[in-house]
């Protein structure tokens, strides 16, 4: 299949489309199905590539998945968990970040574990040391091989105490999966709290963990012998509602987003109103819609929750680029974010890239040459170009220039987006959009 889209813009995208558990989420409840002695089921589960991903290594060490890829369903039964061959786990490598979340099941099931090089979105240099550290301390034993980690637990993994020196997503989930099962109180300083943490925590609690999140980001987890398995619906994607609500605000458009829900997105919903977009919370979704007039630009810094997602900043940046005005962006969370501008510019945008910390406090990536702030001046009217998708949200930032922009654009690698935005193309369809593969018809 061509994997490429012609998308024909200048026109608003209006309906209604319907988003389903989120991928950052979904992926680690799966993970945790590990840890228990019995099956789990999984609601609201999304068709998109990573949770084929997660499938692919569950299955490999023995989880028998069952999927209703309609109905949203995943039954999760690892009664017969097993070591898989080195060879089969190689073939996952580069496939995605939830490989490392393995560790700690993996060591409390099997006693060992072989972890392949890890994919994901190129947004910065992503390391994996605060997750070493983690499991070291816990008492594991590891082996950076050519390939990959193997990784071994010489007897029980014993809880400890930790702080991180950032609120780290993945490493604050590496703790979680690790910890429910280790002999012992642990307890985490400098914690990541994201509503997707809080939820895998739901999770872990529904199987038998003992969980407690105090204030100031500490999270202390007193170990249990044994764990089993849960029925849980994943919340609602809060990263691909706020997509298509810039886009709905880029294009002048008005979605009605169903599956989004408000506590999760109050920092978004902040933003977009002081951006100039309207939205309505109705019981079951959110509708978000462009008011006509102006909007207005804004000066927002990325950070970790409850600040403003750094997975919302890509989406929203393209908006801005119609504000009239000078936007300040400063992200914070990765030092090369900012990669999908390129095309921007190409396509009329009028946005420059600092090193510098610009528009709030200095952050750890001042002062090291990454070129973590931008300056959009707007409005500029986007035209039509042939583009190639550099990752999953910057991908859609296209797409959603592409749908701004006159003209017809080629918008390439378009497959990279279904890592975490399901049927895109079906909902772009029922929102009115001009998209097809094939280059006759758009
Ligand atoms: N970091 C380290 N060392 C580590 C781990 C992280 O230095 O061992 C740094 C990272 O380089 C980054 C910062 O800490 O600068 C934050 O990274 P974090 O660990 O929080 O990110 P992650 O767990 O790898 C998840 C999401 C990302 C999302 C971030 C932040 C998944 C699979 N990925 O990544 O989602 O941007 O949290 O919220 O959950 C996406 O969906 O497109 C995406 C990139």
């Amino acid at each position: 299949m061509n994997d490429l889209l012609y998308v024909g813009g200048g026109n608003p995208l209006n309906g209604t489309i319907t988003v389903r558990g989120a991928k950052n989420f979904v992926s680690k409840a799966m993970v945790a199905s590990l840890l228990g002695e019995s099956p789990s089921v999984l609601r609201n589960v999304p068709q998109i590539r990573d949770v084929g991903v997660v499938t692919g290594l569950l299955e490999l060490h023995g989880v028998a998945v069952k999927s209703d890829p309609d109905a949203g369903i995943l039954d999760l039964d690892p009664s017969n968990v097993e070591s898989a061959h080195v060879a089969d786990i190689d073939a996952h490598a580069g496939s995605s970040r939830i490989p490392i979340l393995f560790c700690g099941p993996l060591l409390h099931r099997l006693g060992e574990a072989f972890i392949p090089d890890l994919g994901g979105c190129r947004i910065g240099d992503r390391p994996i040391n605060y997750h070493l550290d983690i499991l070291r301390q816990f008492g594991a034993v590891v082996d950076k091989r050519e390939g990959g980690i193997h990784i071994r637990a010489p007897r029980r993994l014993h809880g400890t105490k930790i702080s991180l020196p950032y609120p780290s997503v993945g490493a604050t989930e590496q703790l979680l999966l690790t910890a429910v099962r280790a002999e012992g109180i642990t307890e985490l300083s400098n914690a990541a709290i994201e509503p997707e943490i809080m939820d895998l925590i739901a999770v872990l609690q529904k199987m038998g963990a003992i969980i407690s999140v105090d204030t100031d980001r500490v999270i202390r987890i007193e170990g249990v012998d044994r764990l089993e398995g849960y029925t849980h619906t994943a919340l609602g994607d809060r990263i691909e509602a706020a997509s298509w609500a810039s886009a709905a605000l880029a294009t002048g458009g008005d979605v009605t987003v169903k599956g989004a829900t408000q506590p999760e997105m109050m920092t978004f919903l902040n933003t977009f109103r002081k951006v100039g977009g309207r939205f309505d919370v109705q019981d079951d979704g959110i509708r978000f819609w462009h008011p006509g007039g102006d909007l207005d630009p804004i000066v927002l810094e990325t950070d970790v929750h409850p600040g403003f997602m750094t997975d919302w900043q890509q989406p929203l940046v393209v908006a801005l680029t119609q504000a009239k005005g000078l936007s300040i962006v400063h992200e914070t969370v990765y030092e090369n974010r900012f990669g999908f501008t390129d095309a921007l510019r190409g396509m009329g945008a009028t946005i420059q890239v600092y090193k510098e910390c610009l528009g709030g406090r200095d952050c750890r990536f001042g002062q090291r040459n990454f070129h973590h702030s931008v300056v959009v001046s707007g409005p500029t009217p986007l035209s039509a170009a042939d583009i190639e998708v550099p990752d999953l949200r910057g991908g859609f930032s296209h797409l959603i220039a592409a749908l701004a922009a006159k003209g017809t654009s080629t918008v390439r690698g378009i497959s990279l987006i279904d890592r975490g935005y399901e049927n895109f193309q079906d909902k772009l369809v029922a929102l009115g959009a001009d998209v097809s593969r094939d280059a006759g018809r758009s």
